[in-house]
């Protein structure tokens, strides 16, 4: 399972960057606001920190402007994704772009049906919100599961990029189902590392080793 990191903060997406584990970012606008940046700079810096997909989503509402903006996005970098929303106009702006070569994540996908419409839109990406279905009342994994049945029934190359990710369960969970990618804020990456017996096994060889009076760089 691939790892992004779902921010548009600069130092969280170096740190990650640096642990070698990561595959992509995910941005939204909502990110974008937080990092206080220049949507165009803070994207294009993103894109320079690693060479796999940047996600930048669009704001229009049409597809004639959804693909004006696509095409202003996609000269930020070879490896920026064109994030639209799951709507007809949304799905339409997918089709042209994937048909054309270009990578398309298409986002806020809150059902089975609406994955099958962005596979059948050819999205490279799907991204199915799993914490705000939770919130709602809804199984997020549940919606993962079934996106999962319904691609490799028809061998969709569609990828399922599980977001909106909240917890170290959610992660667990979509990589037993087969999800193809995780999106996660920089907290949770980091809590996959954390066991407490590693931390306890950790404080116990420590104190063992120093009994020994030894050291390894002599
Ligand atoms: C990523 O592509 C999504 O925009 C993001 O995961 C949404 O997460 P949230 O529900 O925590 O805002």
């Amino acid at each position: 399972m691939k790892f992004f990191v779902d921010t548009a903060d600069i130092d969280d997406i170096k740190e990650m960057a640096a642990t070698g584990l990561l595959d992509g970012v995910t941005t939204n606008p909502s990110l974008i606001a937080k990092s206080g940046r220049d949507f165009m700079e803070v994207t294009k810096e993103i894109c320079g920190l690693t060479d796999g997909p940047v996600s930048a989503e669009v704001v229009a509402l049409d597809h004639d402007t959804m693909m004006k903006e696509a095409e202003v996005l996609r000269k930020i970098a070879d490896n920026v994704c064109i994030k639209v929303p799951l709507t007809i106009d949304g799905l339409k702006t997918c089709k042209a772009l994937t048909t054309d070569g270009t990578m398309v994540n298409v986002t806020l996908c809150f059902s089975a049906n609406q994955a099958l419409l962005a596979a059948k839109a050819g999205a490279t990406f799907v991204s199915p919100f799993v914490g705000r279905h939770d919130d709602n009342g809804f199984d997020g994994m549940e919606l993962i599961e079934d996106i999962r049945l319904i691609y490799d029934n028809y061998d969709f190359d569609t990828q399922i990029l599980v977001a909106s990710i909240r917890h170290a369960t959610h992660v667990l969970q979509s990589a037993k189902i087969g999800a193809d990618v995780a999106t996660m804020p920089p907290a949770v990456i980091k809590a996959l590392f954390k066991h407490i017996l590693t931390d306890k096994g950790i404080e116990g060889f420590m104190a063992d080793w120093a009994k020994t009076g030894q050291t390894i760089l002599r």
